[in-house]
């Protein structure tokens, strides 16, 4: 199960059960396949051994619902700030399945964490003092976040393994840092995120675990990283089972966490906006919709490395049938730059046709920008027994509270 896209024709059914919720028709959407979120995370299960702690990122999608449902699988939750640790507690997840990673935590935020019982991933020598003189006991989850210094993936922002790269402590201080410090029970060192293959994630993770296991440490978190397609023309991404396959050789006595996001979100979630208006600009059929740089912030400014598939659709949601002709698609924002597509082959849109957005389940919402004030879309979970809301997105009341002293 290496890829999992949502398919099209799963629309109709989808917007069917929205309507018969009352949550649909709206002018745009997010949707999430829940039963599809379940079967990306049982299929890490499986692929790992029982005792693997998966802590889903929670930077990719911070729906409460989201996590509920994540933390009901058994899995639990990777943090990245203390508010995303918050975000874990409210979702039900227990401490000892929740892991704060971050590479700027304020004394306050370890104390409470310690005392909460979550594992820290520390990032530097000096949070390290920080949690000494805080009293990290012995058998504190308190692990340290270190860089193999491997090479980049093919997208330089968002990999971590680089020499270049903010996160962690190279790896080889790891020995005098761990004699220093002994209260660290384990390492933890993370890839990137996207444009990362499966052969620098093992070399990263077997590199990792060479010192982990000469230093007598208890546990590795080996971090997320597995890439997805956002495109049918693109390469096949690792499935988990590869991915568990090419760091089998950990040794079982040691606990393994992960810490996936894109790859068990991004497939199982799609937007829908309806077309608002149609125009042709400079001999370019243009379209425009309610989704633009708010949703898609990577997309709009690095397009040649973040891609999505945009599909028009009828009312129903069945997908329109035409001859196409190269389309734009632009967003609300104010500014010119606010383009989803330059020439993206659709058929000829109308007002009240809908665009469909795919794989949209991961670091869309999150990175939910405030330009032109416009509410966050609802987000709506649909699954085998219906839909229902997930998140109420906001209403212009709610934006002006946002700005609101
Ligand atoms: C420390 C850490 N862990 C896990 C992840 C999740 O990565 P992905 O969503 O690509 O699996 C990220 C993403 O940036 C991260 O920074």
């Amino acid at each position: 199960m290496g890829d999992a896209r949502c398919p099209v024709e799963a629309v109709p059914e989808a917007l069917q059960a929205a309507r018969e919720a009352g949550l649909w028709p709206v002018k745009a959407a997010l949707f999430h396949d829940l039963d599809g979120l379940r079967g990306r995370i049982s299929a890490l299960q499986a692929a790992f051994p029982d005792d693997t702690l998966h802590a889903v990122a929670i930077k990719a999608n911070p729906v409460i619902e989201v996590l509920r449902t994540i933390v009901a699988t058994g899995a639990g939750l990777e943090a990245a700030s203390w508010e995303e640790v918050q975000c874990a507690v409210a979702a039900g997840c227990p401490a000892d399945r929740i892991v704060f990673d971050s590479p700027a935590k304020t004394d306050d935020e370890l104390r409470q964490s310690l005392a909460l019982g979550v594992w820290i991933n520390a990032d530097n020598d000096q949070e390290l003092e920080r949690l000494q003189a805080l009293g990290a006991p012995g058998n504190a989850r308190v692990g340290l976040r270190v860089n193999p210094q491997l090479g980049e993936g093919s997208i330089a922002m968002t990999s971590t393994v680089g020499r270049k790269s903010k996160f962690g402590v190279p790896l080889q201080r790891a020995p005098e840092l761990l004699k220093r410090f002994p209260f660290l029970s384990g390492l933890h060192v993370h890839t990137g995120s996207q444009g990362v293959g499966l052969a620098l994630l093992e070399q990263a993770a077997l590199a990792v675990a060479e010192v982990v296991e000469a230093h007598g440490l208890e546990w590795i978190d080996i971090g997320g990283g597995i890439p997805v397609r956002y495109r049918d023309d693109a390469p096949m991404p690792p499935t988990f089972a590869a991915w568990a396959k090419a760091v089998a050789s950990i040794p079982s006595h040691i606990k393994v966490l992960t810490e996936v996001g894109r790859s068990v979100h991004a497939p199982t979630g799609w937007a829908l906006s309806e077309v608002v208006c149609t125009k042709q600009i400079d001999g370019r059929e243009t379209l425009v919709i309610h989704l633009g740089a708010d949703l898609l912030l990577r997309r709009v400014y690095r397009a040649e490395q973040w891609d999505h598939e945009f599909v028009l659709l009828n009312p129903d949601g069945t997908p329109k049938q035409g001859p196409e002709r190269p389309s734009q698609i632009a967003g609300p924002l104010c500014f010119s730059g606010d383009l989803l597509a330059l020439d993206r082959p659709l058929p000829g849109a109308e007002p009240g046709d809908l665009l469909m957005i795919r794989d949209t389940g991961a670091y869309t919402l999150s990175m939910w920008s405030r330009h032109c004030s416009r509410g966050l879309p609802p987000s709506i979970g649909y699954e085998r027994d219906g839909a229902r809301l997930l998140h109420a997105g906001e209403q212009p009341e709610q934006v002006v509270d946002f700005w609101s002293l």
